[in-house]
């Protein structure tokens, strides 16, 4: 499982990494549970605890769904309609069997345009995805455009050392748009136990932020 890990946080190609995603999507939640992955339920509380519109009409944009983590999560905590976006067609497969999503769209995020209408999503959240490695930086523009005004958008990233240049740049842009007027900032939120340390030069629990934000009306 540790090797399966490091090599999820390993930077490829876009179309190895949804590859190796495809291997690993019928062993992904076992895997993650051993790891004590919290990033899904921490998002999805994140986000329940600030969301003040009624959640059951809500209409959720999950990115890089995988099995459907998050909006499970979200369901539990009272929103009801989620659309899942994914690469992988192994990982959008077992999301369809979870029955939670009205649609699952495939789509190489930053190579190909994200295939969902601009202002339409009373929240965009994207968890576990952007990473060194994973998904590019520059997702975040789509994500902003995917949002109705006056919507939130949700990310999350780890903070270990060897993600920590993906962070910086990250956090970069996030600022750079809040300073645009783009959006505000709900909450960031730095988690110290986010998830098991896998690789050698780190042990017990590395940290995870969580960000919310508002787009501008
Ligand atoms: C670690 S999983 C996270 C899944 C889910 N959000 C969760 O938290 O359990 C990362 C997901 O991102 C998808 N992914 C990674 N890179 C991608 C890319 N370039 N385009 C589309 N999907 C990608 C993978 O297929 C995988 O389902």
């Amino acid at each position: 499982m540790r090797n399966t890990v490091l090599s999820a946080h390993k930077g490829t190609g876009s179309k190895e990494k949804v590859a190796f995603y495809n291997s690993w999507a019928e062993s992904y939640e076992e895997d993650v549970a051993m790891l004590e992955y919290r990033a899904p339920f921490l998002a999805a509380e994140c986000i329940a605890s600030h969301f003040t519109r009624e959640k059951e009409r809500a209409v959720i944009l999950d990115v890089a769904c995988g099995t459907g983590l998050v909006s499970r999560n979200l369901k539990k905590m009272g929103f009801c309609h989620f659309v899942g976006v994914d690469g992988s067609e192994k990982m959008l497969s077992l999301a369809k069997e979870t029955g939670l999503y009205q649609e699952l769209k495939h789509c190489m995020l930053c190579e190909d345009p994200l295939p969902v209408q601009d202002e339409l999503y009373d929240v965009v959240v994207i968890v576990g995805a952007l990473s060194d490695g994973n998904v590019a930086v520059e997702i975040i523009k789509e994500l902003w455009h995917a949002t109705k005004p006056g919507g939130y958008v949700c990310m999350t990233t780890r903070g270990n050392v060897d993600n920590l240049e993906y962070k910086a740049e990250l956090e970069r842009v996030i600022q750079a748009m809040e300073e645009e007027k783009k959006w505000s900032r709900v909450a960031v939120s730095v988690v110290d136990e986010w998830e098991k340390a896998v690789s050698e030069h780190e042990c017990g629990y590395i940290p995870g932020v969580v960000y919310l934000y508002q787009k501008a009306f």
